[in-house]
This record gives C-alpha cells, sequence and structure tokens, in this order.
C-alpha cells in the first residue's frame, strides 16, 4: 500500500510579513516589505509609520500566535514553518546590537509551538529585508550586506539552537530576477548585470549561514527555498525543448549553487555571452563550498515555453510569465493547476541533487463565501490539495525522499504576488478584508477537518 514515511512533518507554513502585522512594535524596524504596501511586485511607498495598509495589522498573527497555534495542534500540525523578521532582530540591519523585545517575542512563539509538539521550520528572510539597508547601502548590491546578514544568521541560530532545529535560508531565492526589489533590495530598472551581482552576494550569505548553522546548531539541518518553476515545451520542436531546458536552468541554477556548491558552466556561459562581469572573490568560492542539508521549495503552477514568438503571449495573472499551457485549468488567479507536475518536480531535483526535498509550500489561493450559517464549503481547495499529495505519494513511491509537506497559508493570510485578503489559502478563515474591515476572527472552513483527518491517517485518507 502506498503511504508517507512514518516520520512525515504535515503542517503548514506562513512568513511573518504576511501574518505578523504590528509592524512598527517592540522596536521593529521598517522592512521592503512594509514600503511595498501593493506586493512584492509593487513600486516602493515610504510610508508614515500609523498607516493602516493591509500588512500593518495582516492577521494580527502577533498577537494571536496562540489561539492559532492551538488550532494548528487540532489539525494535527507537527510542523510549522514561520519566518523570523530580520528588522525585528535588527531594526535597521546594520545596528550594534539585537532587539532584545524582537528576540523575545519569537521565544515566546517557539516556546507556545513546543507546547503543542510542532517543530518549527524557520526561513530566515521571507521575501523582505531591513529598508535602511537599501537605503543606506543599495541592498544586496552591495557586498557588505553579506555580513550584516551573516551577523544577523548568527545571532538567531545561537539564540535559538535549544529551540529550531530546522532552518531555511532565503524564500524563493530565484524570484529576485522578477521582483528585484523583495529579493535583493535593488529598483525594478536594475539592470540583469547588477542583480546577479546582487544574486551572488545573496547566494555567499546563504552558504554562510549554512556554515554558520552546521556550527552552531549542530544537530540541526538547513535547507534552500526555491520556487519550484517547471517548464514545459510547448511542442516537441528541438527549439523548444532545447528553450525549456534553458528556462528550467534560469531558477535550476540557483539550487545547483546552493547544493553543489559552484556555479554550473552553463551559468558561466551566460554571463561571458551577456558581457556580465561580476565579482566573485576566492572567499565568495570558498564559502560557497558550504552546501545545504536538503532541498525545499514551493509549487503552485507550471508553465510552457516556446521558441516562436508569435505564441509567445503570457499567461494572465501568472507571476512567472509562462506561456499558458492548452491542457490545464487555471485558478481565479490565472495559475494553472498540475498535480501531476508535483511528482514530475520531485523526481527532476531528487533526480538532479540526491538530497532530502521538502515542499513548504502549495496550495490554491481563492475567493471563499461564507454562508449564512458561517460555514465556508471549500471543496475545491480540498480537492486542490488532495490532488497534490496522491502525486508526491507517486514521487515517493518512484524512490524520491520527501521529509514533510506544510501547505501554503494554513490560516487566511496576506497575499504576496497583490497584498490582497480576499485571496485565501487557509483552513482557517481570518474576517479581515480588502479594505480593512472586520473582526480579525478565526473560524474553521470545511478543509479543515478534511486536513485533520489526512494527517490523522498518515495520507491514507486521501482520494486517487
Ligand atoms: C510564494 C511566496 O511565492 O507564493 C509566498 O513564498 C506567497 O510568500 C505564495 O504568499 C503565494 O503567492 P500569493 O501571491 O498568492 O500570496
Amino acid at each position: 500500500m502506498k503511504a508517507f514515511p512514518k516520520a512525515f512533518y504535515w503542517g503548514g507554513a506562513t512568513a511573518a510579513n504576511q501574518v505578523e502585522g504590528a509592524y512598527l512594535e517592540d522596536g521593529k524596524g521598517f522592512s521592503t516589505s512594509d514600503v511595498q504596501p501593493q506586493g512584492v511586485f509593487g513600486d516602493v511607498v515610504e510610508r508614515i509609520p500609523g498607516d493602516s495598509g493591509l500588512k500593518d495589522i495582516a492577521i494580527d498573527f502577533y498577537h494571536r500566535y496562540p489561539e492559532d497555534i492551538s488550532l494548528f495542534a487540532e489539525m494535527g500540525f507537527n510542523c510549522l514553518r514561520v519566518s523570523i523578521a530580520w528588522t525585528r532582530i535588527f531594526p535597521n540591519g546594520d545596528d550594534a546590537a539585537p532587539n532584545e523585545a524582537g528576540l523575545a517575542f519569537y521565544d515566546k512563539l517557539f516556546d507556545e509551538m513546543a507546547k503543542h509538539n510542532i517543530t518549527p521550520l524557520v526561513t530566515l528572510s521571507h521575501y523582505e529585508m531591513p529598508w535602511a539597508l537599501v537605503k543606506n547601502y543599495g541592498g544586496w548590491g552591495n557586498r557588505k550586506v553579506i555580513g550584516f546578514f551573516e551577523r544577523y544568521a548568527r545571532t538567531v541560530f545561537e539564540r535559538y539552537k535549544g529551540k529550531v532545529k530546522l532552518w531555511l535560508t532565503f524564500n524563493e531565492i530565484n524570484m529576485s530576477l522578477h521582483a528585484p526589489m523583495t529579493g535583493v533590495g535593488l529598483p525594478s530598472d536594475s539592470s540583469k548585470a547588477e542583480i546577479y551581482q546582487a544574486i551572488h552576494h545573496q547566494l555567499v550569505a546563504s552558504a554562510l549561514a549554512v556554515k554558520a548553522c552546521h556550527e552552531i546548531v549542530p544537530e540541526g539541518k538547513i535547507g534552500n527555498m526555491l520556487l519550484g518553476g517547471l517548464m514545459y515545451p510547448l511542442s516537441c520542436k528541438p527549439e523548444d525543448i532545447f528553450k525549456t531546458l534553458q528556462e528550467n536552468r534560469g531558477w535550476q541554477f540557483f539550487g545547483d549553487v546552493q547544493a553543489r556548491g559552484a556555479y554550473p558552466g552553463y551559468m558561466l556561459r551566460y554571463f561571458r555571452d551577456n558581457g556580465f562581469t561580476l565579482e566573485v572573490t576566492d572567499a565568495d568560492r570558498d564559502a560557497l563550498k558550504s552546501t545545504v542539508d536538503f532541498i525545499s521549495f514551493s509549487y503552485y503552477m507550471t508553465g510552457c515555453v516556446t521558441a516562436d514568438e508569435a505564441l509567445n503571449q503570457k499567461a494572465r495573472g501568472n507571476i512567472l510569465n509562462m506561456v499558458p499551457n492548452p491542457h490545464l485549468e487555471s485558478s481565479e488567479w490565472g495559475w494553472q493547476i498540475d498535480p501531476l507536475g508535483l511528482r514530475t518536480l520531485l523526481n527532476v531535483l531528487w533526480d538532479r541533487y540526491q538530497k532530502p526535498l521538502f515542499i513548504v509550500e502549495n496550495g490554491l489561493g481563492a475567493k471563499d463565501k461564507v454562508e449564512a450559517d458561517g460555514s465556508i464549503n471549500d471543496d475545491y481547495r480540498i480537492s486542490y490539495l488532495n490532488d497534490h499529495l496522491v502525486q508526491a505519494r507517486e514521487a515517493i513511491e518512484d524512490g524520491v525522499e520527501l521529509m514533510g509537506f506544510t501547505s501554503w497559508g494554513p490560516i487566511d493570510l496576506v497575499s504576496a504576488s497583490k497584498a490582497e485578503l480576499s485571496k485565501r489559502y487557509g483552513f482557517i478563515y481570518v474576517d479581515r478584508h480588502d479594505d480593512g474591515t472586520g473582526t480579525l476572527a478565526r473560524s474553521k472552513k470545511k478543509s479543515f477537518d478534511w486536513y485533520k483527518e489526512v494527517i490523522a491517517t498518515n495520507g491514507a485518507s486521501l482520494k486517487a
């Protein structure tokens, strides 16, 4: 009988800037997320403190986390992915000492998880960095930021080493190519050469964090985090096949450096062909040799690639500008739904890296309707997650080593791409709306009991 491993991490995934709110409380500094009220692709707007944009309060997890964690525990979570807001620890990034109030908040959060036997999986940087590092240093374009990040990473490893054993470096590190402000703190009109130099600094910082984690938390494990943007050729034309290989390498490059410890030859050729001369020191090359223990990734959709410019129209709302696949349905936001693609991606990553894999984001963003009796019948979400989990189980049968599954947004949160609340992912509904109204009350959707059953049966209740 097909099954998930006995020691499988089941849970959900969140990010500080999408759930916590309290964006200036207890000494927290402004982050790049705070100045992008319209989402990760949005323009920078330096807002006045006190402005009530959606991320300022978000879902108020900063104050309501005990209630939320107890709901996660009720579903049977044994793992919860959260991120630490760098700006709660070093409000400006270059501060002389860490902010004790920020450190104390995450102590309380991890203690609360421990009470419920929930293992924390902690992202060091999820789509945000101190805004002061962008203003005063030019973001990741400046090599000094590597040192600031390493100090932040070492500070949290030291502080939480007894409480947190599973870590991730940068969320969707490959997104910097599409959203440079969000990823590396660079303006959207930066040149490709500037973006790749900043990415290089971030890859070095990621490797230094891996090294630090191995020193400070020897029994811990640290992974990278990729946006698993699997592409298919639109046709079997050799030109389409080759272009697809190149497009997939566009994101695989990050994993290749983080898992194999050096720049792959195809990337060096790309830099040469485009006249990009990156500053890469011997110390950088040495640092990159510290490779991750496991590969984590998000998976929402696949897309197609064509070498034919006439066919190259972009999918509606698709963040990676993929060409739509005529064989797939799309979500309300134009993200094409492809459960089998998850099995393919898991096999591709396993074949490439031979390191344990962790699905740290997957889920369906949809508009939910609250019925007169308060119930929310989100069968579409149940069917999406069921079908993806069935394919994950197939991949395990294929021989893939899979550590766990944390669905994205187990509780409704502020979406990343457009900073909306109407795009909901949760098993738990939050009464807050795009116009900022709502009581913030939590209620269970139909999917709550469904996921609880999946976890309780270790996947045996899934419908193949
Ligand atoms: C990933 C991010 O890109 O996808 C999350 O890591 C994000 O932060 C998630 O929320 C879903 O995207 P969106 O735009 O629907 O929130």
